[in-house]
């Protein structure tokens, strides 16, 4: 793959493992607040983004790239609310939705079908994954300041997510 390839590809490899601990860094807030539902939430979620990280490396290495793991940025870590905890999940998730674009037009502009092809995973999850945020904070701006709804909301996360 040429270098400008593996270069946006590395940088994504960043870009999974600071939302990897940006969600640890949610997950913590979450459980600190004693939202033990939504820190459940966020463990998850930064599961998953590591997956998503390593998938990438490994893809890299074994294209005959090199992968370089990267230093990270420090996460946010103080949240005044649900609903600011949910908004820094969106723009998390719309960022990185961002740059998978970013990398699919130059693969298209180098003719290189296998890297494009490998993204297209990464384009049907960032889909699934909007989709999820954008419910959650919708639900969350319908709540606005009530506490029983916030107790029902960290009560239900489970259930509401599995059922979308
Ligand atoms: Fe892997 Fe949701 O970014």
């Amino acid at each position: 793959m040429i270098a400008e390839i593996q270069d946006l590809l590395n940088d994504q490899i960043k870009y999974e493992a600071n939302a990897s601990m940006q969600y640890m860094s949610m997950a913590s807030w979450a459980e600190n607040t004693g939202f033990s539902g939504v820190a459940n939430f966020f463990y998850a979620q930064s599961e998953e983004e590591r997956a998503h990280m390593i998938k990438l490396v490994k893809f890299v290495n074994e294209r005959g790239g090199k992968a370089v793991i990267p230093q990270l940025d420090e996460p946010s870590s103080d949240f005044d609310s649900l609903n600011t905890l949910f908004e820094t999940f969106l723009k998390s998730e719309m960022f990185v939705t961002e740059q998978i674009h970013k990398i699919i037009y130059v693969c298209l502009e180098n003719k290189n079908y296998n890297v494009h092809n490998f993204m297209q995973w990464y384009v049907t999850e960032q889909l699934e994954e909007e989709s999820v945020a954008r419910d959650l904070l919708d639900k969350l701006n319908i709540i606005g300041n009530d506490k029983t709804g916030h107790y029902l909301f960290d009560r239900d996360i489970a259930s509401i997510t599995a059922a979308e």
